[in-house]
């Protein structure tokens, strides 16, 4: 009896966490307590807790008069809809959640497990970082940590939800795992604080214009999708597994079929505009096609001239690439180039076939995005494309110009079905670009050259801006309406579920990174 009174003594230790003073500041904060996330984010009673009772390991600075229940780190496995996953959820009222030897080897044991399971992995992080007093263990347990992110890596999925702070070389965890979700106002991710860029560059900064959520949804583009609260954050994490498969040799779930496969959708024949430089909305094509027009979009603040995101077609899990030509056009740029690689090599990681529609006027012009390095970060894109062997999926609902019109998923580098709609332009260049090269001399010495001008770009217009050449060279399977999109996509996924493609064996490419 004496034993078991002494293991549910030690038990309610470690639930205690931080301590009642910690937690009311944790929640006043905004925040939940580590334990409070982990309720919310699995499927009830489903939590299985690993090593509560490992505590900390310093001796140094007092540290061994300090109590660290858990060590700052719950870990375990649970359910998500069902499906096993393994978590971690740092605790902030336990040592700021900083990290030390035990916290560290918690974490890595269940990055072990997930990795010899096949199971996604959910990383809570809410820290200060390495545990100051451990010293040199702490660093070491980070580099267990980032060495496992990247044997995981394309092996099972692994999400990061920031959820308070995340500094210094801790922010290379989450960095490497393929989703991070931030949520707004509480959390914040920087490689050196505002003390440090202060006395480095007298710049006076907050955490939140350094680091805050908004700043890595929609400039440094780090976070992939930004949470209103804890809660938000924990919900976005379900919603988002959703469409991911358990690991590499697994298919992403399937769910039943609710919206009708053969659905066509009038509205679609007119939504591009005649007049080729007038804007639309990328998202409405989408909304009309996908299973009940939903669309979990990633990275929606960052380089919105480009959406990526998940949907369902006929209740399969498909990844959308898609220019927005109400952004820049739909212009490919650095930022967008980036963005769509790597959504395409996470949908290509992870079995899920690629849908792109494509509506691109080419790559941004510029000495900003020359200097900037926009044909080592184009290549990123054609390059991911070119290696990805998942179903791919192409319909070009206007412009697909010049390189842009090869690295959008095209026939040559193995689409699986190229699609069209009677308004795309398939050509080396937009027409009076092309007018201006091959008849400049003649339009110099016209005697109306303006005229003589508008003539040619009309010819031009006539002759190249359709989907017919391409069609009739066979590069395009087929020039469709419109309204026929869904049931085209959703007969050829059909189709392609038994693709099987592999690339050259080698010990890795080389993407220029
Ligand atoms: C040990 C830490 C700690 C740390 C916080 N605490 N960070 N203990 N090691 N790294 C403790 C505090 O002493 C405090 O203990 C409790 O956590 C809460 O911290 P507060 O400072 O009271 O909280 P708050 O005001 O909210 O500020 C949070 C903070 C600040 C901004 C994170 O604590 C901070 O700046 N910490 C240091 C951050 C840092 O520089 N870490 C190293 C990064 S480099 P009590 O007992 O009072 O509750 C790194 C390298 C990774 O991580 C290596 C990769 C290669």
């Amino acid at each position: 009896m004496d034993r078991l009174d002494d293991l549910r003594r030690r038990a309610e230790t470690v639930l205690g966490m931080g301590g009642e003073e910690r937690i009311r500041r944790q929640h006043e904060a905004g925040k939940l307590t580590a334990r409070e996330r982990l309720d919310l984010l699995l499927d009830p009673g489903s939590f299985v807790e690993l090593d509560r009772f490992v505590t900390h390991r310093g001796r140094e600075f007092g540290l061994d008069k300090i109590e660290a229940p858990a060590d700052g780190v719950v870990t375990g496995h649970g359910t998500i809809d069902g499906r096993p996953v393994a978590v971690f959820s740092q605790d902030f009222t336990v040592l700021g959640g900083s990290l030390g030897e035990g916290h560290a080897e918690k974490i890595v044991k269940i990055m072990d497990l997930a990795l010899s399971s096949g199971i996604p992995v959910i990383g809570l992080n809410d820290s200060g970082g390495a545990r100051i007093q451990e010293g040199v263990t702490a660093l070491g347990g980070y580099a267990e940590i980032f060495f496992r992110n990247v044997m995981t890596s394309g092996v099972v999925p692994q999400i990061s939800v920031i959820m308070g702070p995340c500094a210094g070389g801790a922010v290379y965890s989450p960095a490497m795992t393929d989703f991070i979700i931030m949520v707004r106002g509480t959390s914040y991710m920087y490689v050196t604080g505002p003390q440090v860029v202060k006395a480095v560059t007298r710049e006076d900064v907050s955490h939140e214009e350094l680091g805050g959520a908004d700043v890595h949804a929609a400039k440094s583009g780090v976070a992939h999708f930004v949470a209103e609260d804890d809660e938000d954050a924990l919900g976005l994490v379900r919603r988002l597994l959703a469409y991911l498969p358990q690991n590499n040799v697994d298919d992403p779930p399937r769910s039943e079929p609710t919206d009708d496969p053969t659905r066509m959708d009038d509205a679609l024949n007119p939504l591009v505009p005649e007049e080729p430089t007038k804007p639309y909305d990328m998202h409405e094509v989408i909304h009309r096609i996908v299973d009940h027009g939903e669309f979990l979009e990633v990275h929606r603040e960052f380089a919105p001239n480009l959406l990526v995101g998940f949907a369902r077609l006929n209740g399969r899990p498909v990844g959308i690439v898609a220019q927005q030509p109400a952004v820049l056009a739909g212009v490919l740029d650095i930022d967008s180039a980036d963005k769509g690689a790597r959504f395409v090599r996470v949908c290509d990681a992870f079995n899920i076939p690629l849908v792109t529609f494509v509506d691109v006027p080419g790559f941004m012009p510029g000495t900003a995005q020359e200097s900037g390095g926009i044909i080592r970060h184009g290549a990123k894109l054609l390059y991911a494309y070119c290696e990805a062997t998942v179903p791919k999926l192409t319909v070009i609902t206007r412009k697909a110009y010049g390189g842009a019109y090869d690295v959008m998923s095209s026939q040559h580098i193995r689409g699986d079905l190229n699609l069209a709609w009677p308004t795309a332009e398939i050509a080396v260049m937009g027409p009076e670009g092309a007018i201006d090269i091959i008849f400049r001399k003649e339009l110099t010495e016209a005697e109306d050259a303006e005229a003589r001008r508008r003539e040619l770009v009309e010819a031009y217009r006539a002759q190249f801006a359709n989907p017919y050449i391409a069609a009739g060279r066979g590069y395009i399977d087929d020039v469709i309406e419109p309204r026929e999109t869904r049931p085209r996509l959703i007969a050829a996924l059909e189709l392609l579920q038994t693709k099987r493609q592999t690339n050259p064996k080698r010990k890795h490419g080389n993407i220029p990174l």
